[in-house]
C-alpha cells in the first residue's frame, strides 16, 4: 500500500491535511520508520508523489498486515463514507441488544447498509433502530427497524445497569441510561437518610419507567422496608412489575437470607396524583422521587401529603427549566413545602450536566419536616 513517509514530529500534521482531504486510507495504521519517520496509508484518490502539496515528502509502498475494522464505517463503502462524512452518524445509543442512530436526511437512503455494517461491527447487537423522534403523551420515541441480525424487530430487551437488570422497551418506554449517575447519588442520598434515621425507608418512586430508580434502591441491603412505584404508561406499567418482581425476589439480607417482605409494597398503573388520594398511603413515605421533568414542580405540591410528619424525610426530583426561571422554580419548590409549614432542613438545586443546552436539566432535592 501506498504511504507518504513524513518527518516523525509533522506526523500530526500531515495525517491532519489528510484526513481532512479524505487522502489516508482507513485500511491501515500510522507505521514507524526506521530513521526516525513515520509512514501515512494513503487512499488511491491521494495526489501522485510529485504533487506539491507533500513538500518532497517521499511515497513508499509497504506492505502491511490489514487492520482488524474497530469502527462501523470500516464496513461501510468506503467512497460512500468519504462522500457522506459529515451526514453519516457518529454516535448511538445502546440499550441492551438494541442499537438506536439518527440517520440524517441526507443519508436516509443508506440506512439499511449503515445498520448491516453496525450490525458486522457489533456482536452483542441484535436490532438497529432508526430514532425518528420524540411523540405522544408518554414522550416515548419512535423507531424504525433498519436491520435485524436474527430476523426480530422486538424492541423488548434486558439492559445491566450498575449491577442490576431491567426490562426496557424503548419503542414504548422512557429510559435513559444517561441518567444513571443520578441513581448513584439517589442511592446515596437515601443511604444518608437511612443513617440519619436510624431505619430503613419507604420509597414512592409514583414516576417509575420501568424502575431504574428502585433497581439502585432494592439492590442495597437493609435499605428499603416499603415501595410504592407506578407509572401512568401502561407498557411501562408492564416491565416495571417484571422488574420490580425480578428486584424483590433477589433481595437479601446482611447474612444473605432473603429479606422480610417489604410493606407497604405496591405497584400500580395509575397517576402519580392518586397515590395521595388514598388515606391508607398519605403520611407513609420517607423519600419521595419526582421524575417528570417538564412538570415535577408544578406536582409536587399534589404529593406532598405521601410525606411522614414530625421526623425528617427527602424529596428529590428532575425538572427541566429555563435558565432564566431556575430562581423562580427553586422559591416555587420553598413554597410549596412552606405553605404546609413545613421545615427546610437541607435544599439543593443543582444542574445535571450534558442535557439540552437552551434548558437546563435539574436536580433538586430538599431534606424537609412537614408538621403532623
Ligand atoms: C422522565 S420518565 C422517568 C422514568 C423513570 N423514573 C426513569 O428515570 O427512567 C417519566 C415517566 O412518567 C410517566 N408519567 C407521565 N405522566 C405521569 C403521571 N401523571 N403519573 C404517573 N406517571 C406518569 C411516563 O410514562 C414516564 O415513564
Amino acid at each position: 500500500m501506498r504511504h507518504l513517509s513524513v518527518p516523525s514530529a509533522q506526523t500530526q500534521h500531515w495525517l491532519e491535511l489528510c484526513r481532512a482531504n479524505h487522502w489516508n486510507s482507513n485500511q491501515a495504521g500510522v507505521t514507524r520508520l526506521e530513521d526516525g519517520r513515520n509512514a501515512i496509508p494513503l487512499a488511491d484518490t491521494a495526489p501522485n508523489e510529485s504533487d506539491p502539496v507533500w513538500s518532497g515528502n517521499p511515497h513508499l509502498e509497504l506492505v502491511i498486515q490489514p487492520k482488524a475494522p474497530s469502527h462501523w464505517l470500516d464496513h461501510f463503502d468506503s467512497e460512500l463514507a468519504a462522500k457522506y462524512s459529515e451526514a453519516l452518524p457518529r454516535s448511538y445509543e445502546v440499550q441492551g441488544d438494541i442499537l438506536i442512530v439518527k440517520i440524517e436526511d441526507e443519508v436516509q437512503e443508506y440506512g439499511e447498509m449503515i445498520a448491516d455494517a453496525m450490525l458486522t461491527q457489533l456482536p452483542n447487537i441484535r436490532l438497529v433502530c432508526a430514532d425518528l423522534g420524540v411523540k405522544g403523551e408518554y414522550r416515548v420515541r419512535e423507531l424504525q427497524p433498519l436491520a435485524s441480525r436474527d430476523g426480530t424487530v422486538s424492541t423488548r430487551t434486558r439492559i445491566k445497569e450498575n449491577g442490576y437488570l431491567l426490562w426496557v422497551d424503548p419503542s414504548a418506554v422512557y429510559f435513559s441510561s444517561r441518567l444513571s449517575n443520578e441513581r448513584v447519588e439517589t442511592l446515596a442520598t437515601a443511604k444518608q437518610l437511612r443513617s440519619h434515621l436510624g431505619q430503613p425507608l419507604v420509597v414512592c418512586d409514583p414516576y417509575a419507567g420501568v424502575g431504574p430508580s428502585m433497581g439502585a434502591l432494592l439492590s442495597e441491603i437493609d435499605l428499603v422496608s416499603g415501595c410504592l412505584v407506578g407509572d401512568l404508561n401502561p407498557d411501562a406499567y408492564a416491565l416495571l412489575e417484571l422488574n420490580i418482581e425480578h428486584l424483590v425476589r433477589r433481595r437479601k439480607d446482611s447474612k444473605g437470607n432473603p429479606s422480610t417482605p417489604l410493606f407497604p409494597m405496591e405497584v400500580a398503573c395509575c397517576d402519580a396524583k392518586a397515590w395521595p388520594l388514598e388515606v391508607k398511603n398519605v403520611g407513609t413515605v420517607d423519600l419521595l422521587l419526582v421524575n417528570l421533568p417538564h412538570h415535577s414542580i408544578e406536582h409536587i405540591p399534589a404529593l406532598l401529603s405521601l410525606l411522614k410528619t414530625d421526623q425528617t424525610t427527602i424529596l428529590r426530583g428532575w425538572a427541566i427549566v429555563e435558565r432564566s426561571v431556575i430562581p423562580e422554580k427553586e422559591i416555587e419548590i420553598h413554597d410549596s413545602i412552606s405553605s404546609l409549614g413545613g421545615v427546610i432542613e437541607k435544599f439543593t438545586f443543582n444542574e445535571v450536566k450534558g442535557f439540552s443546552t437552551t434548558k437546563s436539566f435539574m436536580c433538586f432535592e430538599v431534606w424537609l419536616n412537614l408538621p403532623a
